[in-house]
């Protein structure tokens, strides 16, 4: 995964603006991280393991002109201060940070070792450091020398190289996210917009097999076309983001503000039905000419299966749904004109890449549904909106989820041709507006109870299927808690045998009152093997269970609008109990860059 950014301006002060940066970045992986300056000539890094604030918060680094940046989330090498980014080559004069990772990158060391290169760490990045150096010290000029260097690689990379002397930045991208962003001045590069946004709100997107040359007052991008290098022309994006959206305010993590934000979100999306109006019918008469497959992963796909759902039951439109790191085995069927819809938060998710690039390989059109302005799934999909939900921070996806689930109902309604969509969303949005304070403090009293326990069950039906899961998967993620989503019915089929005396069991029980019957018989199963039952219900139903919260959800369609968000602060809240930082879970990264 790993954040990459570099700055090069007319005037001094870039390492400030690195450390902003590269904070805004660590989303994206916090093993390690690191900053490299240049000033007179010399290259100075400062790099290690742990927090950026604890790396390099207080480095006492000569300030320069042109830097890079670099925060890990470790694949090729374990955790250590000499696997950190930024990677120098042997003489000191050419420093690189990458995000992605390098095929075959064994070899190349293999070689560089024979040419007299000493490498120091067990990375793939660092064999581009010293390839750049070979070619600078075989006469090569700078740029010359980065492109020659750039053509040995194969894999996935984001990458930005400085070299001693030159007042610039070398950038190369391949199926790894980079942006550039434009300033009065200098000229920056990071991973994503967010990064950058307190320097810039003006950005180049680059593409695949682009390099990039950036001085403080010039960009130049050129297509690597077999041996050849094309001048390319790209517009001049405007992100509405603002660096406000970035911060925490009087909250104590970034998830808990996100959860907070959800009411607005959903407001905006009722307030922008026209906006998707074009998506749904240009989605509704592709339908026309082929069969529909939806792809995500993680809470994106949870989201998408309630798309399906929403899809089937509103619009009497069938679809499949193949979570996205198992697409190449489960597509073989997809044909010429067939639809994949693409749900993902960050647009940068490696495997969500992989199946649009599949079903484009396949003749198959790909539309998108996405968060983060510009990011790689927009470029690459014949159509796509965005859910409006601003810059997520936290690791675990909340608000973005309810997005997704919004603009699904919201497409899946004007494909119907159902009215009175906006009016519901404004409702559900004054809904939980009204009651965030009493579904946190339900929330912190279950967090309490769950916080000792080994395992914690989720059980739905019907379209609180998916809300299970994503309620399962929020706990585990950042609990570390084992949780389990299962639909409702299915649970007696064998994971029954895992209740035992005080095994609490969260039960989402359905507005539908057929749905609901069938639900308390699987409550009574539970409940009579000794489960510690949590109900979210509907106000004023006599439902047995140990603990129960009453919402005020009246129709089974937007309930998971409202269901999930209690499920979001109960994993919230036992992260914070047991001590752990739930904006950070150990082991994961919010932008999976990699397969
Ligand atoms: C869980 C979570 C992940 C992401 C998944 C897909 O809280 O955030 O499961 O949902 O990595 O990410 P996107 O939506 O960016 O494709």
């Amino acid at each position: 995964m790993c954040g990459i950014v570099g700055i090069v301006r007319r005037r001094l002060g870039v390492a400030r603006d690195l450390i902003r940066s590269l904070k805004k970045l660590e989303y994206r992986g916090y093993d390690s991280a690191g900053i490299a300056v240049m000033s007179d000539g010399d290259i100075e890094v400062v790099k290690g393991v742990g927090t950026i604030e604890a790396v390099v918060g207080d480095a006492k680094i000569r300030d320069g002109y042109v830097g890079i940046g670099h925060t890990r989330w470790a694949t090729h090498g374990g955790v250590s201060p000499e696997n950190a980014h930024p990677h120098l080559s042997c003489n000191g004069e050419v420093a690189v940070v990458h995000n992605g990772t390098l095929d075959d990158f064994e070899g190349m060391r293999r070689e560089l070792i024979a040419k007299g290169h000493v490498l120091h760490s067990e990375t793939d990045t660092e064999v581009v450091a010293h390839l750049v150096e070979g070619n600078l010290k075989s006469g090569d000029k700078p740029l010359s020398a980065f492109v020659k260097a750039i053509k040995k690689l194969k894999g996935s990379y984001a990458i930005v190289s400085i070299i001693s002397g030159e007042r610039a930045l070398f950038l190369a991208r391949n199926k790894s996210p980079l942006v550039i962003g434009l300033g009065e001045d200098g000229n920056y590069c990071a991973s994503d917009v967010a990064a950058l946004l307190h320097l810039t709100n003006r950005f180049i997107f680059m593409d695949d097999g682009e390099i990039a040359l950036l001085t403080p007052s010039e960009v130049e991008i050129w297509r690597l076309n077999g041996d050849s290098l094309e001048k390319v022309h790209k517009e001049t994006e405007e992100v509405e983001w603002t660096p406000q959206l970035l911060d925490k305010g009087a909250f104590d993590h970034f998830m808990l503000k996100e959860i907070h934000e959800q009411p607005h979100i959903l407001r905006k999306i009722a307030e922008s039905i026209d906006y998707y109006t074009r998506f749904s019918e240009r989605l509704n008469s592709l339908l026309r000419d082929g069969s529909l497959t939806i792809v995500a992963a993680g809470t994106s796909y949870h989201a998408g299966l309630i798309g399906k759902y929403l899809l089937s039951k509103l619009a009497g439109v069938r679809s499949e749904i193949i979570v996205a790191s198992e697409f190449p085995e489960w597509s073989s069927h997809l044909r010429q004109g067939d639809i994949v819809l693409a749900i993902s938060q960050s647009g940068e998710t490696a495997d969500v890449l992989e199946a649009v690039r599949i079903a484009k390989s396949k003749g198959s059109k790909v539309v998108s549904i996405v968060n983060v302005p510009g990011s790689t799934l927009t470029r690459i999909s014949d159509e796509s909106i965005f859910i409006q939900a601003g810059p997520e921070i936290g690791v675990a996806a909340t608000k973005t989820f309810s997005a997704q689930v919004a603009v699904l109902y919201v497409v899946s309604s004007l494909i119907s041709g159902r009215s009175g969509i906006s009016r519901e969303l404004t409702e559900v949005s004054e809904l939980l507006r009204g009651s965030m304070d009493s579904l946190d403090e339900f929330s912190k009293k279950m967090s309490d109870l769950l916080k000792d326990k080994e395992h914690v069950f989720f059980l739905g039906r019907g379209i609180n299927y998916p809300t299970a899961l994503e309620g399962a998967l929020k706990l585990k993620e950042i609990s570390y808690i084992h949780a389990e989503g299962y639909p409702a019915g299915e649970y007696k089929h064998g994971p029954l045998a895992l209740i035992e005396e005080g095994t609490p069991a969260i039960m989402l029980v359905p507005v539908n009152e057929e749905l609901r019957k069938k639900t308390i018989y699987n409550i009574m199963e539970v409940r009579s093997r000794g489960a510690f039952t949590i109900t979210i219900q509907p106000r004023g139903m006599e439902i047995p269970a140990d603990a129960s919260l009453e919402t005020d959800a009246w129709d089974e369609l937007i309930s998971p609008l409202i269901y999930t968000v209690p499920l979001q602060l109960i994993a919230y809240h036992t992260a914070v109990i047991l001590g752990r930082d739930p904006d950070k879970p150990r082991n994961l990264a919010k932008s999976v860059t990699v397969e």
